[in-house]
């Protein structure tokens, strides 16, 4: 049998399988009342939300419209720089609309807020934000989720879309990295 690569870099399971599709099935119901008869627009903000997105977008029974920014930060680094780059941004006419951006983790808060401006004028109805982690611990902006699956400290977290150096985005779990592995 092949070596897993990515298991063996892997210090302990922070969050699993079944308990990540469990608040998902969660969150879902919960759009599922809020947006009945809105038909909203998800905003995914790649890369690290697809394993996210594509699971809510699969437990939701309401019609939503789907589309995805490309947008980041951090410049391949850990540290947030402040200024938003922007690679993809939505074609979609969002006057009127029920905005609703999803992201996979919500850290020092830089990329939503700027994001939020970057969105500001262009006459949605509301704009919401769900993710699946948040971590406010460390938040230097004042950037509170509507929704999210989970929340955590500061633990350095891989997986499910997170990655590190670009690494462990498809193991279908959240996990620890072995402090060897960052500190190389
Ligand atoms: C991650 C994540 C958020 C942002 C959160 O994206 O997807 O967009 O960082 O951090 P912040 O709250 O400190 O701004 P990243 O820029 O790493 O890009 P990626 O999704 O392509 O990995």
């Amino acid at each position: 049998m092949a070596i897993n690569e990515m298991e063996q870099d892997i210090d302990r399971v922070f969050f699993t399988e079944e308990q990540i599709q469990t608040k998902i099935a969660e969150l879902a119901e919960t759009l599922n009342e809020e947006y009945a008869g809105k038909f909203p627009v998800f905003l995914g903000i790649l890369k690290g939300v697809y394993p996210f997105y594509a699971d809510l977008m699969r437990r939701l029974t309401i019609h939503v419209q789907t589309d995805f920014i490309a947008a980041s930060s951090y410049y391949g680094g850990c540290v947030s720089t402040g200024k938003l780059t922007i690679k993809k941004d939505t074609d979609v006419d969002l006057k009127g609309r029920h905005v609703v951006i999803v992201e996979d983790i919500v850290d020092s808060g830089n990329t939503l807020y700027l994001l939020k401006q970057h969105l500001a004028d262009r006459g949605a109805a509301s704009i919401k934000l769900i993710t699946l982690l948040d971590k406010p611990a460390r938040r230097e902006r004042d950037i509170v989720p509507d929704h999210y699956c989970f929340r955590c400290e500061n633990e350095f977290v891989v997986g499910y879309g997170l990655d590190y150096d670009e690494k462990y985005r498809n193991l279908p779990y959240i996990g620890i990295l072995k402090k060897e592995v960052y500190g190389k």
